[in-house]
């Protein structure tokens, strides 16, 4: 009987196959994203499971488990190994995602030429030229690394067995296939297929691997969810259109800690290391402005430095304004509630306009007390100075509230040169150690007026 070819549907979405075809995804709930592929008739249902492997090992006692000494290789970018926990650990994968153009490219590529090791760079998306284009801009051009211009799993492999680099780099993830399915490069089932052989030889030959991933518009890294549990690490590397730096900071990290950010700047000689981030905030906007303040936020589990501006003004019409953007109008309706309340300000009869600096939108109460002082500074036309920030929750009475996770949001600023930072006294009492910035604790609004103004 001739042998029927297979066929599987796989989520495009979240990487569940199933044998035959759903109108929606049963794991991830998403309607209309499996789509059809065809196994190769030599290729079983893929497992990535070894059999033999299995065999092989038996369960011992915890104790008795030896720790290899691993060596961590430096990639001589200092941002990016202390990101990394001190270098690259030999057999790790190391996942980078980020937005297109925001120089992915050109963080590896410094990086190869930089480490003077044997890196085999090889790269789906441009030819050599156009690396050899970027690497004279960049310089170092007597290192060891060879391009490749190839997109086939299994010829990266042949190539890598033969060439033995010291570091294997893959320009993009996206953009390579295993010839062992028959679906396009970029789909879910190429991703996790690639990814599978990419990690064995990585793991077995112990070389480190280095892939690119594209990000998709909600800013996740393309491709199934499972691509970030297969890796050792996920890095972020991000910009901020406002400022002219890229931050890189890992997502998850299982060689070192995952509060670590690297900062560079994109210059044209390619990506330059900011060692002191002050250094960044003194080359913003050099006047110190009434209105603005600066939160130390949360975004999901990172945290973030943002800027609110507010510009309180006598209202033109009788009914005053209340504008905000990226904010809760009805949040700032009730901080300025509290402060009529509980501090004296009388700011019914003024417009009040708030915005978060770069049209992000975050939700996190740890805002408010910046919120507020931005609206005080600005009514009282008093500025706070650059180096200021905060970090607490304000409750209906007035009392400022703590927050969670408050030694990373301490420890981000700090990195970030800040000298100063209004906290809730309630958090402080929990802090240990001695810090580098002063800790200004308030535990209600007419004390962060008192302490901010006097
Ligand atoms: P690239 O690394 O190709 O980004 P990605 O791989 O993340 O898509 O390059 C990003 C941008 O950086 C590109 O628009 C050009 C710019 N750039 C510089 O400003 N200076 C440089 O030295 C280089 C190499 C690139
Ligand atoms: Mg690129």
């Amino acid at each position: 009987m001739a042998k029927k070819a297979k066929t599987v549907y796989v989520c495009q979405q979240c990487g569940y196959d199933s044998p035959k075809w759903m109108g929606r995804c049963p794991s991830c709930g998403e309607w209309n994203t499996l789509v059809e592929h065809k196994l190769a008739s030599n290729q079983k249902a893929q497992s990535t499971v070894r059999e033999d492997l299995l065999e092989q090992r038996k369960p011992q006692p915890v104790s008795d488990i030896k720790t290899s000494d691993y060596q961590r290789i430096a990639t001589r970018i200092q941002e990016f190994d202390r990101v990394l926990g001190g270098g690259l650990v030999p057999g790790s994968v190391v996942l980078i995602g980020g937005e297109p153009g925001i120089g992915k490219s050109t963080l590896a590529l410094q990086m190869a030429l930089g480490m003077h090791k044997r890196v085999l760079y090889i790269s789906g998306e441009e030819s050599a030229e156009q690396i050899k284009f970027r690497a004279d801009r960049i310089g170092f051009n007597d290192s060891p690394c060879h391009i490749l211009g190839e997109t086939s799993v299994e010829k990266i492999l042949e190539q890598a067995k033969t060439f033995k680099p010291a570091l294997l780099v893959i320009d993009s993830v996206q953009t390579i296939f295993s010839e062992a399915l028959e679906s396009a490069a970029g789909t879910v089932s190429q991703i996790r297929e690639s990814t599978v052989l990419l990690l064995q030889y990585a793991k077995q030959n112990a070389i480190p691997l280095l892939l690119i991933g594209h990000i998709n518009k909600e800013g996740s890294i393309a491709g199934p969810k499972i691509l970030e549990h297969m890796v050792d690490v996920v890095l972020q590397f991000e910009g901020d259109r406002q400022f002219f730096y890229r931050i890189l900071r890992s997502a998850k990290n299982r060689f070192g800690p995952t509060s670590e950010i690297g900062i560079f700047e994109m210059v044209h000689t390619g990506l330059k290391e900011i060692a002191n981030p002050s250094e960044i905030l003194a080359s913003q906007s050099t006047d110190c402005l009434s209105g603005t303040a600066v939160a130390s936020a949360l975004n999901g589990t990172r945290p973030m430095l943002i800027e609110l501006e507010a510009l309180v003004s006598t209202a033109v019409y009788g009914t005053p304004q209340r504008t905000t953007s990226g904010f809760d109008i009805r949040k700032l309706g009730m901080l300025l509630a509290v402060l009529e309340k509980r501090a004296g300000f009388h700011l019914a009869h003024k417009d009040v306009f708030l915005n978060i600096a770069g049209g992000i939108k975050i939700d996190d109460p740890s805002l408010d007390l910046a919120v507020l002082a931005a609206i005080l500074s600005s009514n009282m036309d008093h500025a706070i100075g650059k180096s200021v920030c905060f970090a607490a929750e304000v409750g209906l009475t007035g009392e400022v509230r703590p927050v969670p996770r408050i030694q990373q949001r301490i420890g981000e600023a700090q990195k970030l040169g800040f000298k100063k930072i209004f906290i809730s006294s309630y958090n402080k009492k929990n802090l240990e150690g001695p810090s580098d910035i002063q800790i200004v604790p308030v535990s209600n609004v007419a004390d962060l007026v008192k302490s901010l103004f006097r």
